[in-house]
This record gives C-alpha cells, structure tokens and sequence, in this order.
C-alpha cells in the first residue's frame, strides 16, 4: 500500500463507527495539576500509574480507537513492562502523540496566541514513528475577547497548523488539527459559531495551500458554545443555557460552511464542558449530523470529559484502581454510544 492510502486507513479507523479517542497527552505540568486536585504525589511514577490505569482497563478498546499520548508517556512501560505503544497496539488501539510546544505570544500580544513548535519536527516525527506512533496532534488555541481573535492570528496558527500536518503525513502519520476556540469568555453562541466558522475556513484555506491530503487528516474541533462567563451562564456551569439542539445546530453550521467534505474525519474536544454536557452535545450534533447526511465521521476525542470522574476515583490509591477502571470504561461507551446518536442519559 503506497503511502497516501496508508494514512487514509489510519483516519478512517480513528474514526470508525462506535469508536473515539482517549487524549491523554496532558503535559507532566498539566497532569500535576489534576493531580493536585485529588491530593495525589506529583511524581513521574504516579503519572505512568494513572496512564496505566487508563490504558490497561478491561475491554475499553471496543469504544476506543486511538489514545493520544505525551512525550514522556510514549516512553513509559505498564507494570510488566510493556511499553504503553506496545500495549496499545497488542489491544488494537492506535498510539498517537502530541507533537506541539505550547503557546507563545502572537507578536507580543498578552491575549492572543500562536502554537509552537515547528523546530526540528521532521526529526521528532521520525523518532515517534519509530517508538510506534501513527497519529499526532498539534493544538492552537483562538480566544474571543473585545477586538479577538484577529485574522492575522488565526491566519498564523493555521499556517503553522498546516505545516505541521505537511511534515506529518511524509512521516506516516496522520495529524489532528485542533485549532481550539476556547470557551473562556462572555461571547454569545452565535460569535462562537463566527468565530468557529472563520477559523475552520481558514485552516482549510492552509492546508490546501500547502498540499496536506484531507483524507488523510483528522480535524479536532471545539463545539460552538456560549463563553463560560456569558450573561446565559448565570449558574457558572459552561454552557448550560444554551440547549444541545441550539449547540448543535450552530456547530454544524460552522462545519458545513467551512470544512472541506473529504476530510477523514471530525473529533470534538471536550473543553471544560461537564462530562455529561460533553455527552449529551455530542449526541445531538450526530443526531442532527445524520439527518443532514453530514460528510464526515463525527466522535470524541476528550480528556477531561472521561478521565475526570476517573481521577476522581482513583485519588492515587491501588485499592481504587478497579472502580476507577470500571468508571473509565462506562465514560468512554457512554460518549461512545453518544458518537452514534443512541446515547440516552
Ligand atoms: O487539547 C486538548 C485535549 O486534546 C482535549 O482536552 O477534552 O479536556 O478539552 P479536553
């Protein structure tokens, strides 16, 4: 199989019916971070239980296609040793990896921001490939705010965006885009669809430019919502006034405007949203999805929104390993009936 039809495979099994991904590529700060919340060490060690925890729970893979690992977890072994790349793969989960470096200030903005890490990509992308990696993710983040998000800089990340999807499919791998439009802020459901629709446009403008196949990428999208801090949040739970049927409908309007119909497949992020919120929105942009004979492949690709009953659970001890396991494995089949539209809570 030529290279070209390799990758197409890769997408399509990423998103084949009745599956999504795990992200679990938290950066070791950001995971001490979760970590912190439930009192448990900050510690290499720690880190690579709860991946294993994750990775090793019974039956997931029936619901889980892909995991996204960090750096440092690729590197990781489970309790017997096995590398988690290995472990993924023997239970016919593909590993990917998150190849961005975080966010630098667009020209010395202090609130808008371009994504890093284009610095010896190639060579990196090369060594993941080697450590068993077929995917990857690279992240941008769009803010709304007063004057927010300027063309320049959404221009910017998608060029940045397009150029990382470029190197990785002469890797072999296939790349998620995320150009994440963040949920932070007071702007309505009907900007966050704008901006969502000029970003997508956008993006797609790039990766056409530089001659990235569609069919084999995946894009990872947040949901058009309302800002957290909006005047319809008056409660503080994100998005919690504006209905799964108004969210949906706004969300596929932006990707009906602007997502090319042969990219392999769309991924949501979860953003902040509760895990049930993430769920309930999900089922409905299918439900909607499938009425409007969308193109593509609609599913999860979610961290908080599985893994943080999970944490929860798990507090660090190995007492807790089996329950927490047991509350992984419902959170994924639930989002994953959810990517069907058949979930019902
Ligand atoms: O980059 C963000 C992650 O891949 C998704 O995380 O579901 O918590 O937003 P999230």
């Amino acid at each position: 199989m030529n290279n070209t039809l390799v990758l197409e495979k890769i997408a399509e099994a990423l998103v084949a019916t009745g599956k999504g991904i795990l992200a679990a590529d938290e950066s070791p700060g950001t995971c001490d971070k979760r970590f912190d919340e439930h009192g448990i060490p900050k510690t290499e060690e720690m880190r690579r239980k709860w991946r294993g925890l994750l990775f090793g729970t019974p039956a997931v893979q029936t619901a889980l296609s892909g995991v996204i690992l960090y750096d440092e977890t690729l590197r990781q072994k489970a309790d017997d040793g096995t590398l988690f790349p290995e472990l993924l793969k023997s239970r016919g989960i593909t590993p990917g990896i998150k190849v961005d470096q975080g966010l630098e200030p667009f020209e010395g903005s202090s609130e808008e921001k371009v994504t890093k890490g284009l610095g010896a990509l190639a060579t990196r992308l090369a060594e993941y490939y080697a450590l068993g990696a077929r995917f990857a993710k690279w992240r941008a983040v769009i803010t709304i705010g007063t004057g927010i998000p300027t063309e320049r800089c959404i221009r910017e990340n998608a060029r940045r965006l397009a150029e990382y999807a470029r190197l990785c499919q002469i890797a072999g791998i296939v790349p998620i885009l995320e150009p994440e439009v963040l949920l932070d802020g007071t702007h309505t459901l009907a900007r966050s669809e704008e901006v969502l629709t000029q970003t997508l446009k956008i993006v797609f403008e790039e990766v056409e430019k530089a001659e990235v196949n569609p069919k084999g990428l995946i894009l990872k999208s947040s949901m058009a919502l309302p800002g957290k801090e909006s005047s319809r949040q008056s409660s503080g739970q994100a998005g919690k006034t504006a209905t799964p049927e108004e969210v949906a409908k706004a969300t596929l309007s932006a990707f009906t405007q602007a997502v090319p119909k042969t990219v392999a497949g769309i991924v949501f992020l979860s953003g902040g949203q509760t895990p049930m919120e993430a769920t309930v929105r999900l089922n409905e942009i299918v439900v909607q999805a499938k009425a409007l004979k969308a193109p593509w492949p609609l599913t999860f690709s979610y961290s908080r929104a599985l893994q943080a009953p999970v944490i929860a659970e798990w507090k660090g001890q190995d007492g807790n390993v089996a329950s927490a396991q047991a509350i992984f494995k419902k959170r994924v089949e639930e989002t994953a009936l959810a990517s069907q539209g058949k979930f019902t809570a």
